[in-house]
This record gives structure tokens, sequence and C-alpha cells, in this order.
């Protein structure tokens, strides 16, 4: 007898990867461009060598869940971490989502919400964006008709470097909560924009905001992410990770890195300044772009320019400057998305750019 097949409602879906080329110039995966402090792993170093690392880690994950709480003001029972933000969202849905549930994302928009929908057996319902890529009231309005169990607002939201007003992400929640909708809010990229919803759950808000240190805390390399949410929430979420989920490296990690919180403020500053400058390099080249509150830009060539974005994006990578090509995406023709790398970098970008176009 051969193997099972895999789930049928699997079958035709294809794993979610970004490509990994060795080139000089990585912009392609939102990472921090800049390692963390250097003092950072000089602890690091110390505090492992302190591990028994022959036990299990601490289940509860109990100290790096109180510098998290601290760090947020909140309480330490409102805080969850796992391996990534995705793991977060995954058992967010776990939890939540399922066969016979519904979860709604608004497109374009990270793609691992509807992935790891697709994978729970959660049913995706879309709503479309404007064409600026914010969120209509009527996309909003038939996407509250169909009732999903989850909701998905992503902000600064990735593609897009869209970020959502308090105003615009109040009124979801007003709407979702009285259908008894779970509003997640991935704040993945919160730093690089100028409010947290998190001050929402402090005002009473029943929602889950997820956040990672991937990004602001230039530790993609550790895969550390986390919730803050009503403790009834985080209660739920426990109930479907694995024993001993978070491993004891990880949760030294993310403590040491929480006594570095200036460092990762300077990081952000400097990523928010070269953003604006190439912003502002963008206004002077036949491309068009999408203001953001992330360290990604959205752009994609003019007709003026004569070039398609696949053409773009081989040509800079010929010069081995790797951008994400968004440009079969849905809703995406033509688009790249650039990270925000360090101003050596985001200089040979734009040489390139310049050069090519
Ligand atoms: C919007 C968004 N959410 C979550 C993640 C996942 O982050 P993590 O590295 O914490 O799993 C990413 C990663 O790129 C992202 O862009």
């Amino acid at each position: 007898m051969g193997l099972p097949e895999i789930r049928d409602d699997l079958s035709r879906l294809e794993g979610y990867h970004s490509p990994q080329v060795d080139v000089d110039i990585r912009l392609n995966t939102n990472e921090s461009p800049m390692p963390p402090p250097k003092e950072w792993m000089e602890d690091l170093n110390r505090e492992l060598l302190k591990v028994g690392w022959n036990r299990y880690p601490d289940r509860m994950a109990t100290q790096l869940h109180r510098d998290i709480a601290d760090f947020h003001n909140v309480d330490p029972d409102m805080v969850l971490a796992a391996n990534g933000s995705n793991e977060i969202l995954q058992s967010l849905l776990l939890a939540y989502g399922g066969f016979g549930r519904k979860a709604s994302v608004f497109e374009p928009t990270y793609a691992l919400h509807s992935h790891i929908s697709t994978l729970t057996g959660t049913e995706v319902i879309v709503g479309e964006c404007n064409e600026d890529f914010g969120i209509g009231e009527e996309t909003v309005d038939s996407v509250l008709m169909q009732e999903p169990d989850v909701l998905f607002l992503c902000s600064p939201n990735n593609p897009t470097g869209v970020v959502s007003t308090r105003e615009f992400v109040k009124s979801i929640i007003d709407k979702f909560s009285e259908i008894g909708t779970l509003v997640v809010i991935d704040e993945a990229y919160g730093e690089f924009s100028d409010w947290t919803a998190i001050d929402l759950i402090r005002d009473g808000a029943h929602i889950a905001v997820t956040k990672t240190f991937s990004k602001t805390w230039s530790m993609a390399g550790v895969r550390l992410g986390y919730v803050v949410a009503p403790e009834e929430i985080v209660e739920s979420m426990k109930t479907v990770l694995l024993p001993y989920h978070l491993d004891s490296f990880k949760q030294i990690a993310g403590s040491l890195a929480l006594r570095h919180i200036s460092d990762m403020h300077s990081r952000v500053e400097l990523l928010v300044n070269e953003r604006k400058r190439i912003a502002e390099k963008f206004d002077s080249l036949p491309v068009q772009q999408w203001p953001s509150g992330a360290n990604f830009i959205l752009f994609r060539p003019t007709p003026e320019a004569k070039i398609t974005g696949e053409v773009l994006w081989e040509a800079l990578l010929e010069r081995s400057v790797l951008v994400r090509n968004c440009s079969t995406w849905p809703r995406l023709e033509g688009c790249l998305r650039v990270t925000i790398g360090t101003p050596e970098e985001n200089n040979s970008f734009l040489e390139h750019l310049e050069a090519i176009l």
C-alpha cells in the first residue's frame, strides 16, 4: 500500500516561500538591514551558558511574557509569545477558525492570512480594497454580511504599506464585535507607523493584536512573535499550542532584546528617514508609488518608463539587487516591493534603478 493522499482540500495548495537568492543587496523580505545591538549578543552569549539545556523550557515563558507586557503596559495574562507571529496567526485560526468557520481578509494583503486559513480548514472571505488600496465602506459591509468568525486587518498593510487610521479600526471593531467576529490586527510593521491598536484593548476592545521581533527588533533569525489580547483570547490560544512550544533560546533572546528599546527606536527612525528619502527619489523617476507606513515601499514603472515590472525586477537582479516581485500577484500588476535597507544599500538600489529606467 502507498502513502495516504494529502488532505483533499490541500492537494492543490503550494507552500508559501519567498525566493532566497544569493545577491549583494537583499531587499525582498522586509527584514531589518541592521543587526541587533552588540550588547544584546554579548548578554545572550552569557545567559545561554546558564541554561539547563537538558530540561524543558519554562512552559509559560513567564519572564518573557512579563517583559513584553511591561513594554506595552498591559497585564502579562494578555500576552502570548510563539515561534514568529505566523505561529500566532496559526494558533488564532486553530482556536477560532477551522472547518465550518470563516475568516475574512481585505486583498491585497499578507498572503499568510488566507494561506493559514486554508491550512486550518477555514473558509476565506475576500473583500477587495479600493484602487488606492484603502478599504471602502461598501467592502466592509459586504464582508460583514457574510458573518466571518475571524477578520484580519493588517496595518501597516503588507504589501501596500497602507496604515489604517484609528477611527477606521475602531469602526471595524464596533461593527464586527456586534456579530461576534474576532478582529485580528496584524501589526508586524506597527513600530514604523504612528499608532498601535493595543491602545484600543486597553480601552476595552475585544481584539487580538499580533506583533513580531522579526522586523523592528532585527531578529528575523530568532523566529519570535506574540499577541496582545484580552485574557480570554490568550487562554483559548493556549489550548492549541504544542507543549513547551517556545524554546529557552527564544525566551531569553526576546527578554534581552527588550532591554534595548532605545536602540530599536533609533533603527526605526533611521529606516523611516530612509523611506522618506527613497520616496522622494521615486518622485523624480517614472514610477508610481504608494505612501507607506512600513519598512518597504510598493512601486511600479509607469508607461513612460517603457519597461514592465517583471523586466525591471530581472534587470535589478542581474545587477545583484533583489526586491520582491509582486507583478503577477492579483491586483498588483507590474508592482515591485522594495524593503528599506541601510543608506548604502538604498543608494545602490536607487542608482541601479535610475540607470535601468
Ligand atoms: C504582515 C506580516 N505579518 C506577519 C509576518 C510574519 O512575521 P514572523 O516573522 O513574526 O512570522 C510577516 C512577515 O513578513 C508580515 O509581513
